[in-house]
């Protein structure tokens, strides 16, 4: 997807925030082009406390004299914008690309709304042609990618799974310390089942199918940015 696209998209979820909001921020190329509209606001005078889904949305939205808060100072959020690897017409979405799964699904359910901001090739029919992130516990890693291995097989996987890992070849850390396994499902016919038996193996911390979060997205093409609520 072009940055313009991205940023088309940003600039449509811009109109969702008024001042003195409570405001989550999300994580990834997308998201980072709403910090930056965020940033330029604040700047004129715009009030808002946020809580940012990353370390790395962190350091950015500090740059940007972003007000930071976290979940122990505040409640609830009124909206969270974010980014998303796959939306499907229910508003289910497939998340975890840049590896923030975890604070992003915490940092949502915490919101009032949740807004995806995209370009419209991340809207899809069916979820799982983008492999699904899970969130795994280092401890007994090897017991926990055989169980992934096993409940993908019972859901008519059709690729494999494989440990993320960091361009040096090391296994990839997450903020809160633990690995992501990336899953190739192919297609994805049973989200909410597959939600409850990813969930049921004891090393699994979180998966990145996100289900009755979100119910609304500015999608970005070429022809414009259209608006879906659910
Ligand atoms: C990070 C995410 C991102 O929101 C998702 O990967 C989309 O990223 P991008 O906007 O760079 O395409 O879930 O964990």
């Amino acid at each position: 997807m072009s940055e313009e696209l991205k940023r088309k998209a940003a600039e449509a979820a811009m109109g969702e925030i008024s001042s003195g909001m409570r405001i989550g921020l999300g994580t990834g190329s997308t998201a980072r082009h709403f910090v930056d509209l965020l940033g330029a606001e604040v700047a004129r005078g715009f009030q808002c406390l946020c809580v940012p889904t990353s370390e790395a949305t962190a350091a950015q939205a500090r740059g940007l004299a972003i007000p930071l808060t976290t979940l122990e100072e505040i409640d609830r959020l009124d909206v969270t914008i974010d980014g998303t690897d796959e939306i499907d017409g229910a508003f289910r979405l497939i998340k975890g690309g840049g590896a923030a799964l975890l604070r992003e699904k915490i940092v949502a359910a915490a919101s009032e709304r949740m807004v995806v901001i995209a370009d419209d090739s991340k809207l899809v029919e069916t979820l799982g042609r983008f492999p699904l992130p899970i969130e795994v516990n280092p401890f007994g890693l090897a017991a926990t990618a055989r169980a992934i291995g096993e409940a993908m097989a019972r859901f008519g996987a059709e690729g494999g799974h494989a440990l993320r890992r960091k361009p040096d070849g090391t296994a990839l850390l997450t903020d809160g310390g633990h690995h992501i396994i990336d899953a190739s499902f192919g297609r994805i016919s049973d989200a909410e089942a597959l939600s409850g038996a990813l969930l049921e193996i004891p090393g699994v911390v979180q998966h990145g199918l996100f289900i009755g979060l979100c119910s609304e997205a500015y999608l970005a093409s070429v022809s414009g940015t259209i608006r879906l609520s659910g």
